[in-house]
């Protein structure tokens, strides 16, 4: 991502940026107040410590700055991250995902965390990302190439279950066509939620 970002900036004549990999959760490279605005897009949730995160972001933040964040909504509520969990009990019943994509999903929760961190004033809003890949099985394999879902299934497979990623696909296409997002030769996700954040420090 960071690659594919210096290459866009390059490409597009932008001289005065400048990437870097950081950890979320400690980000003790930058100084206290450095910068004027920060954007995570659907990452938090995937944080172990995320209100760890959240207090690096409000202190690298300058006191004028304000920060922007994204998180998935509610479980029911997006379609993706439903479809994760049913293909997941379907190939691998009684497993978990190492992170619930859904954690900070409700409105009141997530309120209370960034209330918490300190933030002195913020919104919350929802807003509905629909989603389309090709309707095919490839696509429905490279949709399952996340961190979150391989995690759980290159370890299984590790352990010897060798067709698990087959039968994952299989089981996506399934769960398209039961829940009617098969659309002529593409897959439809409608409602995706996500909660995004506007706060200032
Ligand atoms: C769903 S992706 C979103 C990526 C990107 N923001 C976008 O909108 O396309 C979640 C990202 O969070 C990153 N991530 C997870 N934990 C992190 C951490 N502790 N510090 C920095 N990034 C982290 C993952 O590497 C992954 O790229």
């Amino acid at each position: 991502m960071v690659k594919q970002a210096a290459k866009q900036a390059a490409e597009a004549g932008i001289k005065n940026a400048s990437f870097e990999v950081a950890d979320a959760e400690d980000l003790s490279a930058y100084a206290d107040d450095t910068f004027d605005v920060l954007t995570c897009n659907c990452g938090i949730m995937f944080m172990p410590h995320y209100s760890k995160a959240l207090l690096e972001f409000r202190r690298i933040l300058k006191p004028s700055g304000v920060a922007m964040f994204s998180v998935w909504g509610p479980r029911d509520k997006t379609d993706l991250i439903a479809m994760m969990n049913e293909v997941r009990e379907a190939v691998a019943p009684g497993t978990t995902f190492f992170a619930d994509p859904a954690v900070l999903g409700k409105q009141g929760e997530l309120h209370a965390v960034v209330e918490k961190v300190g933030f002195s004033s913020f919104n919350i809003r929802d807003v509905n990302v629909p989603m389309k890949f090709p309707g095919t099985i490839e696509s429905a394999r490279s949709v399952l190439d996340n961190a979150v879902v391989s995690e759980l299934f290159n370890r299984l497979q590790a352990e010897g279950d060798t067709h698990i990623y087959k039968r994952a696909e299989d089981a996506w296409m399934a769960a398209a066509v039961k829940h009617g997002y098969m659309k002529a030769d593409e897959m439809v996700f409608p409602q995706n939620i996500a909660l995004m954040v506007t706060a200032k420090k």
